[in-house]
């Protein structure tokens, strides 16, 4: 077992503790607060905030949108760089947070900010950043990633640096009252794919990591079977503390992972709109069973440790089912329907998706470079329906 592990970030968790912003940012500093289409300004978030940082030389950017896109963040860039901002609080759900890493970034770059998705620059400085989540789902509140999109030419890439970690994430359940069911929906689906990504690859014995993923997995099933019971504190508090967990470094610490869902699932939100967790839903089952020779251990494994299914020959392809069952039992579809891609038809579907994977250089994905263009094309087959 090999791995450097740190995780930097300051959580404030718990009702409140907006209210300790002050502390958290230096007082002299000129902050850039960024959100996205306006729930904060609907929740209180706002407001809280206003009060937080009294006394502060502060400015806003808004409408950050879900799947954030370079042409919107580009903006933000020229801002800080013609206000000479040097802190940003990014206030929202993952595509705020990943947003607030891209101008971090590119406002200490000279050239164009879509060179660090595509590799080009590789980052060197940013600006300090810190987060207040408002919708728990993806982790990047203390995760140093961050996934963008160039809307002009349908590609969502991502990127990962250790100066774009937020230097602290304030997470407070109570602003989560105001998400809609879809949003508390989609932080379930997209936390379990987060811990399946770096869970479901080989057995090899590691026992922390495994065990703490598997007790990560417990809990979002629990969540998903209280999901009437959701308008309460702990419920609340067990599902944001969960997500953020599940992407936080630590399960993933020395394991291999496999993040070919994500990838995959990318091309079809870049594509057609779909909300990351639901593109999640509609890939990963098909894959995994594409997969299953290379699975079959840790399947079984979160078989009997996670679903408690009964021993047998086909166990792993019953812990796929079960899976398949829990996005159902929430009302996730795991195929990409005709409404979803606007009529256009299956094989047309699949040729557009397997073109931006070649155009990705997305040839070999998974622990064992299995998912080919045949294997990719076979999972599409599967999960894009009639
Ligand atoms: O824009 P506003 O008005 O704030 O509305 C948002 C948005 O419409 C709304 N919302 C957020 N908090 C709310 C709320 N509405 C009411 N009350 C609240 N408290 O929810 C909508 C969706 O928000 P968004 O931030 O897009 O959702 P999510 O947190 O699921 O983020 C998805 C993005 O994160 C990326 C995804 O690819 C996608 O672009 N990911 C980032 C990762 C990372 N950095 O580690 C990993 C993930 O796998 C993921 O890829
Ligand atoms: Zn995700």
């Amino acid at each position: 077992m090999q791995f450097h592990y740190a995780n930097s970030t300051e959580i404030l968790f718990g009702q409140g503790q907006i209210a300790h912003l002050g502390q958290m940012i230096k007082p002299n500093s000129k902050v850039l607060v960024m959100y996205g289409g306006g729930s904060i300004k609907r929740n209180g978030v706002y407001d809280q905030l206003k009060q937080a940082l009294n006394g502060y030389q502060w400015q806003e950017f808004a409408g950050v949108e879900p799947n954030p896109t370079k042409e919107t963040l580009d903006k933000a860039v020229a801002q800080v760089k013609t206000a000479g901002i040097d802190f940003i609080l990014a206030v929202g759900g993952g595509s705020v947070i990943d947003g607030a890493k891209y101008v971090a970034a590119a406002a200490c770059y000279n050239g164009d900010g879509w060179d660090i998705l595509t590799r080009k620059y590789k980052i060197n400085a940013a600006i300090p950043l810190g987060a207040v989540l408002t919708l728990p789902a993806t982790g990047s509140e203390s995760n140093s990633g961050a996934v963008i999109t160039k809307a002009e030419t349908h590609d969502k890439l991502s990127f990962l640096s250790p100066f774009v970690q937020p230097v602290f994430a304030v997470m407070d359940p109570d602003t989560m009252k105001t998400l809609p069911e879809r949003q508390l929906i989609n932080g379930i689906v997209d936390a379990w794919v987060h811990i399946c990504e770096q869970y479901l690859t080989k057995p090899i014995g590691y026992m922390v990591q495994d065990g703490y993923a598997e007790a990560l997995l417990k809990n979002l099933l629990a969540l998903g079977a209280q999901f009437a019971e959701r308008d309460n504190d702990l419920w609340r508090s067990n599902l944001m503390w969960t997500a953020n967990q599940a992407l936080n470094g630590l399960i993933g610490a020395g394991v291999e992972q496999d993040w070919s869902t994500h990838a995959m699932g990318h091309e079809l939100t870049a594509l057609y709109g779909v909300d990351h967790a639901r593109s999640l839903a509609i890939i990963q089952p098909s894959l995994l069973r594409n997969q299953l020779m290379f699975k079959q251990g840790k399947l079984e494994q979160m078989g009997r440790n996670v679903f408690h299914l009964a021993e047998g020959d086909d166990l792993a392809l019953r812990t796929i089912d079960a899976i398949e069952a829990f996005y159902h039992r929430l009302g996730v579809a795991t195929v990409l329907t005709a409404d979803d891609r606007q009529g256009q038809t299956k094989t047309d579907a699949i040729d557009a998706v397997m073109a931006q994977l070649k155009k990705h250089g997305l040839n070999a994905m998974g622990e064992n470079h299995a998912i080919t263009p045949d294997a990719s094309r076979a999972i599409l087959t599967a999960a894009i329906a009639s």
